[in-house]
């Protein structure tokens, strides 16, 4: 490293600090980037190599800050300065007719009203405290008069300023911010996803997730999550060169705040009822989840003749979406077996439609859970569908029983093979762990020749069903070992059918190092980890005989993956079968030896991927050894355009630069 003195290291820290804060919110809040990520890597390195050499310099705006401060023993409580009001709701058109009849008659005004309207986020109210432009203090909404101190917490949160950007005009003395951070959908679905693979509890929503990630109290926690954050207010309203609020949120973009691009200015009632419309078809396309729409009386000057009651202010309402929660009744409760042998339960319930959509089943998680909620069959329950998770019965409605409701027995014995269950001291999960259990190896071969295995076109779950029902497969060599006539008798199937599905086989016989570990479906080995073990090892041959301290010694494989990579390699059964495998003729091509088939390409992506999440892309991308930008230059090779692509899209094609669709992106990176 170059030399450099405390004085001229003071003066290049300022400026890095600008920089990267400028960089940060042209990526996450404008989500529109003029250098690369390696360029921004760079000058990060860099901020964080001086702040090493010169701690007494670190300041508390660093961009380094937001990697997560130390763990707190607890959260200190602090009052708030004002009161974070809430929001009085209405649920139809007719009672929001009220709440303008309501304001009209307590200011005797019978002039315009204009609106702003704002998606209502579905995460946690927090407030940011700003003084001379520094963020100082973030608190949790709390009782609305005491919040917790979660500064650390919310100073990882990319898209909250660290520092207070000068185009906004003059910095304020004090700034005192509200708004909404949330987990926005594939973060939510990535961390469950993790979390499945760790065994660990799923959150059932993101704004669980949010409110768990954001309690944590060690801040590096935090760091890891990738929440967001929307500002939809700010105290002392009065104090700032704002005469509503649409005047208001605009103000504070200007400091460098995410403002919620759905936010509207409704004239009339009528328009804000469209607007409600309007939100409520596209909210399950948005990014991160809303409950409904708050409408907010623009003015100041009205807002302040109306004031508040002691729980919510007069000249707002939250304008809620039909719940996504209904009453059914649990009619039965069946056991479902895993591919790693863990046993389910899942609820029949008796059909209702939740979201538009109808819900007959729905997880209840584990026998913890149903012993805490106390579920007994004919319950009448409450049922929830959040996102894209699995829907799950929340509690009993325990007023309705009758005495007729019976008690939910949890298996002792696997109900598909009827060895003993075991639920592990530290685990919530019981299961079957018997390796030939058949439910286990059905959803393993389907794990196998499904999406996220070997990808085998015409072999998905009804199919597999069906060819082990008919003895055509027990295990995995038997796939290899399909013929068109074994599959042209079945029911259903026709030479063309089984001819394609051979093909398909046949095809997928040919496969790499990482996607066959993949397909092998072993505990804790998802993509990622293959991935990292393809990268390290050459032949299949080398990962099989490597010990847990070899596999610890990889970079991202932890103990856990270590541990279950040498178990399952030890057994002389699993052994048997890969030989078996290779003797039906698959290969491991080599052409993923050092993920290098990438080389020299550089992908730009824009619009979103409906298979994969664009960090999920870019991991894949630097897998395979290529560079991943973020804004168009002469450097980009490749750009990916997923759905909605954005202005980079054109840039990209008037420059000439090749452009892929998402299907051709994920048969170039592997399937
Ligand atoms: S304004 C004084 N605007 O809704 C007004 N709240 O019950 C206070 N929320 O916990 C809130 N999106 O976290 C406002 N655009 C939005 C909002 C919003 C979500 C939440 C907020 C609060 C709850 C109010």
């Amino acid at each position: 490293m170059m030399f450099i003195d405390e004085q001229q290291a003071e003066k290049r820290l300022a400026e890095l600090r600008r920089e990267i804060h400028f960089h940060d919110h042209r990526y996450y809040v404008l989500d529109d980037p003029i250098i690369t990520d390696s360029e921004y890597d760079l000058l990060f390195r860099e901020l964080l190599e001086l702040e090493e050499q010169f701690p007494g310099l670190i300041t508390p705006d660093s961009p380094s800050r937001r990697v997560g401060g130390t763990p707190l023993a607890q959260f200190e409580t602090v009052k708030h300065l004002f009161p974070m009001y809430s929001l009085d709701n209405v649920f139809t058109g007719d009672e929001l007719e009220t709440f303008e009849k309501k304001i009209r008659r307590f200011l005797q005004y019978e002039g315009d009203i204009v609106y702003v309207t704002e998606p209502k986020l579905d995460g946690l109210a927090v407030e940011l405290v700003y003084e001379k432009g520094f963020l100082t203090l973030g608190l949790t909404r709390g009782d609305g008069i005491v919040g917790e101190n979660i500064t650390g917490q919310l100073k990882t949160v990319q898209t909250i300023p660290l520092r207070l950007q000068k185009s906004g005009g003059e910095i304020p003395e004090r700034l005192i911010v509200r708004g909404e951070v949330y987990l926005p959908r594939h973060g939510f679905k990535q961390l469950n996803k993790q979390r499945s693979a760790a065994g660990e509890p799923l959150f059932a929503n993101p704004r669980n997730a949010a409110a768990g990630s954001l309690r944590q109290l060690d801040p590096s926690v935090t760091a890891r999550r990738p929440l967001a954050f929307f500002v939809y207010g700010a105290a002392e309203p009065d104090s700032f060169p704002c005469r509503g609020q649409w005047e208001l949120l605009s103000y504070l973009g200007g400091f460098g705040f995410r403002i919620n691009s759905y936010v509207r200015q409704c004239r009339t009632l009528e328009e804000v009822q469209d607007r409600y419309a309007e939100l409520q078809k596209i909210r399950t396309e948005l990014e991160y989840e809303i409950d409904g729409m708050v409408i907010k009386v623009d003015s100041f000057d009205l807002q302040n003749r109306l004031g508040t009651t002691v729980r919510a202010p007069r000249w707002a309402v939250a304008w809620k979406f039909p719940p996504s929660q209904v009453t059914t009744r649990i009619r039965g409760v069946e056991f479902q077996v895993g591919r790693t042998g863990a046993v389910t339960p899942v609820a029949n319930l008796e059909p209702v439609i939740v979201d538009g959509v109808t819900v007959k089943r729905a997880t209840l998680h584990n026998r913890d859970e149903i012993e805490r909620k106390d579920l007994r069959t004919g319950d009448q329950v409450l049922v929830q569908r959040a996102g894209d998770v699995i829907p799950e019965v929340i509690k009993v409605v325990t007023e309705a029983r009758t005495g007729e409701e019976k008690k939910i027995c949890f298996p002792e014995h696997c109900p598909e093979c009827g060895h003993r269950l075991v639920q592990p001291a530290a685990e919530a999960v019981t299961r079957c762990v018997n390796p030939h259990c058949p439910a286990q190896r059905l959803q393993n071969l389907i794990h196998f020749a499904g999406k996220g295995g070997m990808d085998i076109e015409g072999l998905g779950r009804k199919n597999m069903e069906q060819l082990v029902r008919n003895s055509l497969v027990r295990d995995i060599q038997d796939i290899f070992r399909l013929q068109t006539q074994d599959l042209e008798k079945l029911e259903g199937w026709g030479q063309k059918s089984a001819k394609n599905v051979i093909t398909s086989i046949e095809a997928a016989k040919k496969t790499t190092l990482s996607k066959f570990i993949r397909a092998l479906g072993i505990r804790y080995i998802g993509e990622v980890n293959a991935g990292l073990l393809a990268r390290h090892f050459d032949t299949l041959q080398q990962v099989m005989s490597a010990s847990a301290a070899d596999l610890r010694d990889i970079e991202g494989i932890g103990e856990q993956a270590a541990a279950s990579l040498v178990e399952y390699f030890a057994d002389p059964a699993v052994r048997q079968m890969i030989e078996n495998i290779f003797a039906a003729g698959v290969t491991i091509g080599s052409e993923e030896k050092g993920g290098r088939q990438l080389d020299g390409r550089v992908f730009l992506f824009t619009g979103s991927l409906s298979s994969m999440s664009r960090n999920e892309a870019k991991q894949r991308v630097k897998f395979l050894g290529g560079q991943v930008a973020s804004s168009v230059t002469s450097r980009v090779t490749d750009l990916v355009a997923g759905e909605k692509p954005g202005s980079k899209l054109r840039q990209a094609q008037d420059a000439g630069i090749r452009t892929l669709d998402e299907k051709q992106f994920v048969e170039l990176t592997g399937g």
